[in-house]
């Protein structure tokens, strides 16, 4: 469906890009525009920029890019239209109804009744099977607890909930776009979740948007997961964070499986979250920095706990949260330790836990043998290393202080040794990002654009066309005599050839929302495309050279081909005529 273009420049006028992306991102000024961390790849060094003079971003690291409305896209994982829903509520704009929206805002509100209504007989179940009632007392949960997160129990059969629902007014396939149906291959619905003890995911709304389901003995799956629908996705949801997120403790801990979140909540912990069985996405750290300046995390105690910490860290400290770790001793996680040690020893754990610094350093150290002077060594490298990425010198002036004291070295030439790596990895990271501009222009549009390899002039000459095209809509008149899109040998290029031409026949300048049929990546490799505009002098005759060129190109292989026919030839023959 395709929004009126005034509409889109009206919303985009009234955004700030550099305002908007500086909600997820950390920018740093940098010559006319900004540049920072890419939040769309993994980096260590900034290649993601930022130019406000003409609103748009790119990323010379994994060449994304594009506008305001292509970021939303990317980075709320929305389709086109609810991006620009998401931008208009930013911007105080209603976005025009269409029948299509009324349609998925009525399906969304069906899918959150089903769950609602789910829920509620789900807990009607539990109340009917004491084996599950027995597993969640079994568990330590106590009624006020079962109450107040609405547990309930699937019950075994394979039609039990798809009766009810049915009942209640609801197709099969209704039932299976609120993940509570699945089908089989022969077509037959049946119930997602059976012979499971049920936990209802509930947002910040208070709206059932999903549910897991436990096993209540050793068979596999251990969890099952609503998948995906109109209302819940996984990597965007947080289990409690309705409980959580008004909860004045001034810091949220991050647990990783429902039953240490609800052992948590029962301790007297209600600030606890955890994801829904997948590791931690950026998404849902910055949802938790919505709510809190600090997350502690309190991951299981096992070697798959100790990485998804470091990786969940990187991620926490990158959405701008101060970030610490809770160490347990003597049990696999929370909800252990609660059950074995009691909540006030938590309670004293927590309010003592260590930073990440701290935390990184003293696993370097465990998992070295201190009293050696090659052990000594090499805790000094990886020391040096984890404070070379501290932004703070005051952080790392303390940390160094006390892993010199600790080790018998002087503060100072740790640090120095710090600051050696740091610079290692600016100039690397410098070197990097020219290295990935380069390959960018070798491998972002071409592989967008697979045509181009074989018709490299031609498509050269095209994007030359495009990105003069876009500086010059005036210019349009002068091209359209002699070429049309026909004339463009890729195919790619002649998307963004007819997307420019739609928008200049209508008024409009030519402008990354012309291209609401292109996918994140197309626009990206567009975006890529206009970033060589500086290449060009942006005459009239640098224009007709360019035509000319591809024109000649095109006529040269055409020659031995088939005849042109329709507009083709037409336009073959104007430029023929303007050849003479
Ligand atoms: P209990 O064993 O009941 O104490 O749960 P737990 O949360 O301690 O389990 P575990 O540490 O094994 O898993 C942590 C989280 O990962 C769970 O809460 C689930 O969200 C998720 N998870 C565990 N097993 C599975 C599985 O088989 N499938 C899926 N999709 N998620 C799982
Ligand atoms: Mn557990």
């Amino acid at each position: 469906m395709a929004l009126p273009q005034s509409f889109i420049e009206e919303l985009k006028s009234r955004i700030e890009l550099e305002d908007l992306i500086s909600g997820y991102v950390k920018l740093k000024r940098q010559g006319g525009g900004y540049i920072g961390l890419c939040p769309f790849h993994s980096e260590k060094t900034p290649s993601f920029h930022v130019f406000p003079s003409d609103q748009h971003y790119y990323c010379f690291g994994c060449n994304s890019g594009g506008d305001a409305i292509t970021f939303v896209r990317a980075i709320e994982n929305l389709d086109y239209v609810d991006a620009v829903r998401f931008l208009a509520d930013r911007a105080g704009m209603t976005v025009p109804e269409d029948r299509e929206s009324r349609e998925r805002a009525a399906q969304r509100a069906d899918v959150l009744e089903m769950n609602t209504e789910a829920a509620r007989w789900f807990h009607t179940q539990l109340r009917a099977n004491p084996a599950a009632v027995r597993y969640l007392s079994g568990r330590g949960l106590t009624e006020k607890t079962i109450l107040h997160f609405g547990l309930g129990y699937a019950p075994e059969g394979w039609d039990n909930l798809l009766k009810h629902l049915k009942s209640k007014g609801y197709t099969e396939p209704d039932i299976k776009r609120a993940g509570l149906a699945g089908v089989a291959s022969s077509g037959r619905h049946y119930d997602y979740f059976r012979n499971r003890v049920m936990f209802p995911i509930i947002d910040v709304r208070g709206r059932v948007v999903g549910f897991g389901g436990r096993v209540m003995d050793d068979s596999q799956p251990k969890y099952l997961n609503s998948p995906d629908t109109p209302v819940f996705k996984k990597s965007l949801s947080l289990f409690s964070l309705q409980n959580a997120k008004g909860v004045k403790a001034g810091r949220l801990i991050l647990a990783e499986g429902y039953l240490d979140v609800i052992a948590l909540y029962q301790a007297g912990f209600p600030e606890a979250v955890a994801t829904l069985g997948t590791a931690l996405t950026g998404e849902q750290a910055r949802l938790m920095a919505r709510y809190t300046d600090e997350v502690v995390i309190a991951y299981d105690m096992d070697e798959a706990g100790r990485r998804a910490t470091d990786r969940a860290g990187d991620l926490l400290t990158s959405a701008g949260l101060k970030v610490r770790v809770l160490r347990l001793e003597g049990a696999k996680d929370p909800d252990e330790f609660i059950k074995k040690q009691g909540a006030e020893k938590l309670r004293r754990k927590l309010d003592q836990t260590e930073g990440v610094v701290e935390y990184r350093l003293s696993q370097a150290a465990n998992a070295l043998d201190l009293s050696s002077d090659a052990g000594k060594v090499s805790y000094l490298q990886e020391a040096a290393a984890i404070l070379s990425e501290l932004r703070s010198p005051v952080e790392a002036d303390v940390y160094a202080g006390r892993v010199a004291r600790e080790i018998g070295v002087e503060k100072e030439s740790l640090l120095s040794e710090a600051e050696r790596i740091r610079r290692g990895r600016q100039k690397k990271g410098r070197q990097q990002a020219l290295e990935q501009q380069q390959k960018m222009l070798r491998s972002g549009v071409p592989r967008i654009n697979p045509e181009r390899a074989q018709h490299l002039k031609a498509s050269r000459a095209e994007e030359g066309i495009l990105c003069l095209l876009f500086d010059h809509p005036d210019y349009y008149r002068d091209l359209a005599e002699v070429l049309t899109p026909d004339d463009f040998v890729t195919d790619f290029n002649r998307r963004i050839l007819i997307a420019f031409a739609g928008a200049i026949e209508q008024g409009d300048k030519p402008d990354l929302s012309c291209l609401q049929d292109f996918t994140i990546e197309e626009t990206g490799a567009v975006q890529g495309i206009l970033l060589g505009r500086n290449r060009y002098s942006g005459t009239r005759e640098e224009l007709a050279e360019l035509i000319e060129t591809l024109l000649d190109l095109r006529r040269r292989s055409q020659l031995h081909r088939q005849p042109l026919e329709g507009e083709a030839l037409r336009a073959y023959l104007a430029a023929m005529g303007k050849q003479k």
